[in-house]
């Protein structure tokens, strides 16, 4: 198949008559670029997983071009919700809740829920405003690869793949939306991202938990005992495969900064020693927003100049985005972590 590339909004009739018949576009959002499909159409959805290589049980976010579109997906909204969409809509978080028969289920991966967003990137709200469906889109990537942050990180993994490519700007955000499960009871971050539980609370004026594969009970301030992976049943399915892995091998080495430095030094003159072609990720500290703009990017920077190993300073996190940026750094490095 031929890839098509579209650069201009005059191109976006195309991509969203591609979106009609059934075919699968590529476009940017505000957080990671997503491979789009209609998402009433099941046969279009089968394709995101085809292209991708995704497990059938993991299941896609559906993105709508304004608020109200969200009753074409469910049929309660709860007080808590509208007030959620009204504060960060569009923007980088995802809604959990009770889907309406009319969404396949192939859309949700077998589940009784569907997840919702509206994409804050204007090439995104125009695309699925002409398509006039909402549309199903997870990352634009192969399954397992770092998530894309750039139209030619889409390219790299999908040309000849997909029907076509909306190029568009660098993704400002650079990490995934929050998902929020607010289909039963407490409200539960599944994934987290650039929106935290705090901002999440300051709105419902009510506790948020955090889903118990990102946490566990004895978690202490600022350490990654709280995000080992855990043996029960995460909720959003897609939490349990293997995620972002750059081809090198990849270690998180933790600790106090001006050690995690040197060790790094240290662990870097070795494996040079020994042939090892070394890359290292190491951000400013308490540059979060930074961090989480650079990091996909960064890893597959890493793969592009055939690093053999990767070693990656864990931030020392103080808030929810920087948490956000170590599930991703964690998850990248199947949670080999060395501690100084
Ligand atoms: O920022 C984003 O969210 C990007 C852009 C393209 O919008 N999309 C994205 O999609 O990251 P994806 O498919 O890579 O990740 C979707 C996550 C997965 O972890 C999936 O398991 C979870 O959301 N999810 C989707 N529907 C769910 C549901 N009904 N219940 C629980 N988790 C769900
Ligand atoms: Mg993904």
């Amino acid at each position: 198949m031929k890839t098509k590339i579209f650069t201009g909004k005059e191109d976006l009739i195309q991509a969203a008559r591609i979106i009609n018949q059934g075919g699968l576009v590529a476009f940017p959002t505000e957080t990671v670029y997503g491979l789009g499909a209609d998402a009433l159409n099941e046969e279009a959805v089968g394709k995101i997983f085809q292209a991708k290589g995704r497990p059938g049980d993991n299941p896609l976010i559906v993105h709508i071009s304004r608020p109200s579109e969200i009753g074409q997906l469910t049929s309660k909204l709860s007080a808590d919700l509208v007030a959620l969409i009204d504060q960060f809509w569009p923007g980088p978080l995802t809604f959990i809740v009770k889907k309406k028969p009319e969404v396949p289920r192939i859309t949700t991966g077998g589940l009784d829920t569907v997840a919702v967003r509206m994409p804050d990137n204007p090439l995104a709200l125009e695309l699925i405003s002409r398509a006039g469906t909402p549309i199903a889109a997870p990352s634009a990537n192969l399954s397992g690869r770092p998530s894309p942050t750039k139209a030619s990180h889409v390219r790299e993994d999908l040309d000849g793949l997909i029907d076509a490519i909306v190029f568009g700007e660098d993704c400002r955000v650079g990490i995934e939306s929050t998902v929020l499960d607010m289909s039963q009871g407490t409200p539960r971050i599944l994934r987290p991202g650039v929106i935290t539980a705090e901002q999440i609370e300051a709105v419902i004026h009510r506790k948020v938990a955090l889903d118990s594969s990102l946490l566990t009970e004895n978690k202490e301030e600022g350490s990654l005992e709280g995000q080992k992976e855990d043996s029960s049943a995460p909720r959003a399915p897609g939490m349990k495969y293997t995620h972002y892995a750059p081809r090198a091998e990849m270690i998180v080495v933790e600790g106090p900064r001006h050690k995690v430095k040197e060790e790094i030094e240290r662990l870097k003159k070795v494996n040079e020693k020994i042939g090892n072609d070394v890359g290292v990720i190491l951000f400013e500290e308490q540059a979060f927003i930074e961090a989480a703009h650079d990091f996909f990017a960064k890893l597959r920077e890493m793969d592009e100049k055939g690093k053999d190993i990767i070693f990656a300073g864990a931030l020392s996190y103080r808030d929810g985005v920087g948490f956000a940026v170590m599930n991703r750094m964690l998850k990248s490095a199947g949670y080999n972590i060395v501690r100084v």
